[in-house]
């Protein structure tokens, strides 16, 4: 069976694609922050049928909740497959660039910058070992420094000094990661789920999960003849 590891599995969008996963027969480790959210995940995805998901801790801020989940994973699996470097942090609002407080901007970058460079790093030998490994950094649309120079993009005015940077940097090592591994088997992509209604704000987003998750598996599942180091929405390529 292929193995994927999910960071921020609890809930939203990660809960969601690990459901597609185990459908699609996957074994899916399930990164959670907590044993109580772990176990109210599992119960849940037993409730509704889902099979073969693992929850294990995952801190993607702390080096050593990296590795000892990494090391778990290890001790199941000969390799993994597919990592969905899914979990991040909106921060605290309004985030404007004249006056946020620097260390809600550093909070930001611990997660969803280097939290995924140290989980994809520690990942990286398990990875090496599956035969066709891929990676999808969960980026956003709010990352692209071309739709920030557009006045007519519906996002112009979101200008957060830490939210949206904190993703073009995400973006930024997808394409030197990508690139350091051009001539092997991987395909790593940065995908922008869509405007998606979760806590992450609020439930007020327009999409729905199941439509986050399906597009996330798309990337994760992709061919040889697939792309890497691309930045992808449901509507085609993103520009940078
Ligand atoms: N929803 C949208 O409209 C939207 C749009 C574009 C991009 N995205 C991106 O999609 C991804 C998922 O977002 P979502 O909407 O599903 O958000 P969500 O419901 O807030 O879920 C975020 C998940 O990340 C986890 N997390 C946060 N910090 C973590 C850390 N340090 N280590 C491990 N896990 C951590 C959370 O765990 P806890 O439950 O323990 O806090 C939670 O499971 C994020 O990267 C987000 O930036 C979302």
């Amino acid at each position: 069976m292929k193995t994927v590891l999910i960071s921020g599995g609890n809930r939203g969008i990660g809960l969601e694609t690990a459901k597609k996963f185990s459908k699609h027969g996957y074994i899916v480790f399930l990164g959670v922050r907590s044993h109580e959210n772990g176990l109210i995940a599992s119960h849940e995805l037993e409730r509704l049928g889902f099979k073969n998901i693992i929850p294990l801790l995952l801190d993607i801020t702390i080096e050593k909740s990296v590795k000892e989940a990494c090391k778990f994973i290890g001790q199941h699996t000969f390799c993994l497959d597919v990592l969905i470097n899914n979990a991040g942090i909106r921060g605290q609002q309004p985030q404007p660039p004249t006056s946020v407080d620097i260390d809600s901007i550093r909070s930001i970058f611990a997660t969803n910058l280097f939290g995924t460079i140290v989980l994809t790093q520690a990942a990286m030998p398990l990875l090496k070992k599956s035969n066709a490994p891929r990676i999808v950094n969960v980026s956003s649309e709010l990352a692209s420094l071309t739709l920030h120079d557009n006045e007519h993009w519906k996002f112009y005015s979101f200008k957060d000094a830490g939210y949206g940077p904190s993703k073009t940097a995400l973006n930024a090592y997808t394409v030197m990661l990508a690139y350091e591994l051009r001539d092997t088997a991987f395909k790593i992509n940065a995908v922008d789920p869509g405007y998606t209604a979760t806590e992450f704000n609020g439930f007020k987003g327009t999409g729905d999960v199941s439509d986050a998750a399906d597009l996330i598996f798309k990337y994760a599942t992709l061919d040889q003849s697939g792309p890497t180091g691309q930045f992808h929405s449901k509507e085609g390529q993103l520009p940078w």
